[in-house]
């Protein structure tokens, strides 16, 4: 079967700006294009995050809300959803992924200079640890920032350098391991059940808690089938489930495999715990029956977690993202290879050899991209890593991306096939590519507000 499982109801009207207008655009958002402006953008691949379209189930929940301030019903129903999937007592409702680290991350944070360790952080993440007063350190495996090499599951946590790390630092210096599925970082690349049942043992024996970052669990689920020896065949719900059950607790962000446009869950098994965090919630996001979001949105939530296990939507999912990979590896575009779960990630570094770490060659891409066909990217590299907080120098990431990310049930393949022509005449005139040069770079979370010039005077 090659269609998508669903036919469509309603159309949003997109178009394409010239050429000339593309560049003044560009430039007025200082060559960054998270400051461009949607309806400038042709096919917006900036994020899979928020930006799915939501089933006819889904909007009919929202009808049915309860928007209750206390005791909705829409969240007992949504409670009992995500117990049934996850198989977590307890369920704090938050209003996306960083609600969930704020409320959590500092309450796992004990003292001063506790490292957070993990498979490899989101930048929000490694935001909240550090906030917190922790350090956060990446284990992802060496075939991880190796993009020409393929090895079915990127996303692992190195357990050597785990065990290696908890032998040197001592257990004690170690808040907890955040496994997050699938990373994001690296590609939204898998992590093995098998890895994960050995990060686990790790852990339990260390004394250290354990936390999923869960927002891509679905995809995670169904990656693990296709690819790890003994799982074919599995329903992605009982794989998802197993990797729920290693675990001490999880922060979701709903905006992806929750495939609604706002939410967040934090969940975990310990009272104690969830004695802590409760009052965070009520300060922070709201009481502990709607945490931040509307009775709708919670209504969405429980369908949306519900289809996004489906075999079928999952496999026309990773399948319209493996596609875009493939498209662009016939063009000689290089990629992280295999493709992963939500998004094509473009090794911008391997394409534009020219132009250092420093120089921001995933964001360069993306500025491009933009110029070139109106499709919007986003770098994943240097950039975004920004920079240590004890010592100013810049954080290098595993590998300079320029991450394509598909908004689930979206875009159709003509989309995506605009988009990797687009790329492919990118990458037929790479050399003449210029890095680019901060010019305003802010405090933190720099990505989002830092303007650019052209590295060459002759372009910028
Ligand atoms: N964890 C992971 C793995 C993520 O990818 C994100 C968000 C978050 C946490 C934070 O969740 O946005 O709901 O607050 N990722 C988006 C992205 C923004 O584009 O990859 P949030």
């Amino acid at each position: 079967m090659k269609g998508e499982p669903f036919r469509i109801k309603m159309v949003e009207p997109i178009r394409l700006l010239g050429r000339a207008e593309r560049e003044a655009r560009l430039r007025e958002a200082g060559l960054n294009v998270f400051l461009l402006r949607s309806a400038d953008v042709y096919v917006d691949l900036l994020t899979d995050s928020g930006t799915n379209a939501m089933s006819d189930r889904q909007w009919a929940a929202l009808v049915t809300g309860d928007e209750a301030y206390a005791g909705s019903r829409s969240w007992h129903e949504l409670e009992e959803v995500v117990r049934r999937i996850t198989g977590f007592p307890f369920v704090l409702p938050v209003h996306q992924g960083r609600g969930a680290e704020k409320v959590a991350i500092p309450a796992l944070v004990r003292r001063e200079g506790q490292f957070v360790l993990g498979n490899a952080h989101f930048d929000t993440t490694r935001a909240h640890i550090d906030l917190a007063g922790g350090r956060p350190v990446d284990l992802y495996i060496p075939e991880a920032a190796d993009t020409a090499t393929p090895h079915p599951f990127k996303g692992d946590l190195d357990v050597e350098r785990l065990s290696a790390f908890l032998d040197e630092h001592g257990a004690d210096a170690v808040a907890a391991v955040i496994l997050t599925i699938t990373s994001n970082t690296v590609g939204g690349q898998p992590v093995s059940l098998r890895n994960a049942r050995e990060v686990a043992r790790i852990c339990r024996a260390a004394g250290v808690p354990l936390f999923l970052d869960a927002a891509r669990f679905a995809e995670n689920a169904w990656l693990v089938r296709e690819r790890e020896e003994g799982q074919a065949g599995r329903s992605p719900a009982a794989i998802a489930r197993d990797f729920f059950d290693l675990a001490d607790g999880a922060f979701v962000s709903a905006k992806k495999d929750g495939l609604v446009n706002i939410g967040g869950l934090v969940l975990c098994r310990d009272e104690e715990l969830y004695r802590r965090l409760a009052p965070r919630v009520v300060a922070y996001e709201g009481f502990l029956t709607y945490g931040g979001m509307a009775g709708r949105d919670l209504a969405a939530l429980a369908v949306g977690l519900e289809e996004a296990l489906d075999p079928a939507y999952l496999a026309y999912r990773v399948g319209q993202v493996r596609r875009l990979g493939a498209w662009l590896l016939e063009a000689g575009v290089p990629i992280q290879e295999p493709v992963g779960g939500h998004a094509v990630f473009v090794d911008a570094g391997r394409l534009l050899p020219h132009i250092p770490p420093g120089r921001y060659p995933g964001a360069a891409l993306a500025a491009e991209l933009y110029l070139e066909c109106g499709v919007r990217g986003v770098e994943v590299g240097s950039l975004l890593m920004g920079r240590d907080p004890e010592t100013g120098e810049e954080r290098r990431a595993p590998a300079e991306f320029l991450r394509l990310a598909v908004p689930r049930r979206v875009y159709t393949d003509n989309h995506l096939a605009d988009v990797a022509e687009g790329l492919a005449r990118v990458a037929r005139r790479a050399a003449g590519v210029r890095g680019l040069r901060m010019t305003y770079e802010p405090p933190a979370l720099r990505h989002f507000l830092a303007r650019f010039r052209w590295e060459d005077a002759a372009r910028g």
